[in-house]
């Protein structure tokens, strides 16, 4: 870590946001990455609560959209987020996979741009996280026309618990397996932009020219 600033206007800006302890450090940066990921979790006030999920649609065009971050697990480099299964979004990546998840937190000045690929998960994974949805959640994948389809008026929108098995039908769970996170942190003293690559056997880390 780099030695306290002796510049009087930088130290004043080093004091309202405080030097992170892994200023310097590549794997602490890493880390300090996959802790914030997982924090948007748990956090609904977490601005990484909230990523862009970017995608490519069949047509070739650049898809963006806001999703819920779901599920973290730095020891799997899974992310989750939940949606329809008729959404633009499955259609995208049924098509191709590979997406981008944007995440930024303006007070920590810390952006993270995520490679990974998508997959849907089945089996006893979907059934968890089906189980742990809540009531309210589960009415969105209740609605009967595919979310996105030319409606006459809003009050032409059908819910129909029965006949969607209670929203389940139209439920997908998407595991976002992360294959590179690139890392921007923006200080007063020095901007510090790193790679972090998980797709070798090895993790690859290397700072970037921010
Ligand atoms: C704060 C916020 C959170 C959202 N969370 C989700 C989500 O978790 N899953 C989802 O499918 N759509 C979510 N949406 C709606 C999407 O941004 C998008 O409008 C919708 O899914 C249709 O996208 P698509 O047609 O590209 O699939 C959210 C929107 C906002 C503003």
């Amino acid at each position: 870590m780099s030695e306290p600033s002796t510049n009087p206007k930088e130290k004043k800006r080093e004091k309202a946001a405080p030097l992170l302890g892994c200023y310097d450090d590549l794997d602490g940066s890493c880390a300090h990455a996959w802790a914030l990921l997982a924090r948007g979790v748990k956090d609904r006030r977490s601005p990484f609560h909230t990523p862009g999920l970017a995608t490519v649609s069949p047509q070739g065009l650049p898809e963006i959209r806001t999703v819920v971050l779901r599920g973290c697990d730095p020891q799997t480099r899974d992310l989750r987020f939940h949606t329809d299964t008729r959404s633009g979004k499955i259609a995208d990546m049924q098509k191709q996979p590979q997406a981008a998840l944007h995440f930024y937190d303006p007070s920590a000045k810390i952006q993270l741009r995520v490679r990974a690929r998508l997959k849907l998960l089945t089996g006893e994974a979907y059934a968890t996280a089906w189980d742990n949805t809540r009531p309210m959640s589960r009415e969105c994948y209740q609605v009967t026309q595919a979310p996105g389809s030319p409606l006459p008026t809003p009050a032409d929108v059908v819910f129909d618990a029965a006949a969607t098995n209670d929203g389940a039908d139209h439920f997908a769970p998407v595991v976002a397996n992360v294959q590179q996170i690139e890392w921007l942190y923006l200080a007063a003293r020095g901007h510090r932009r790193a790679l972090f690559d998980f797709t070798g056997s090895n993790s690859q880390h290397s700072w970037l020219v921010p």
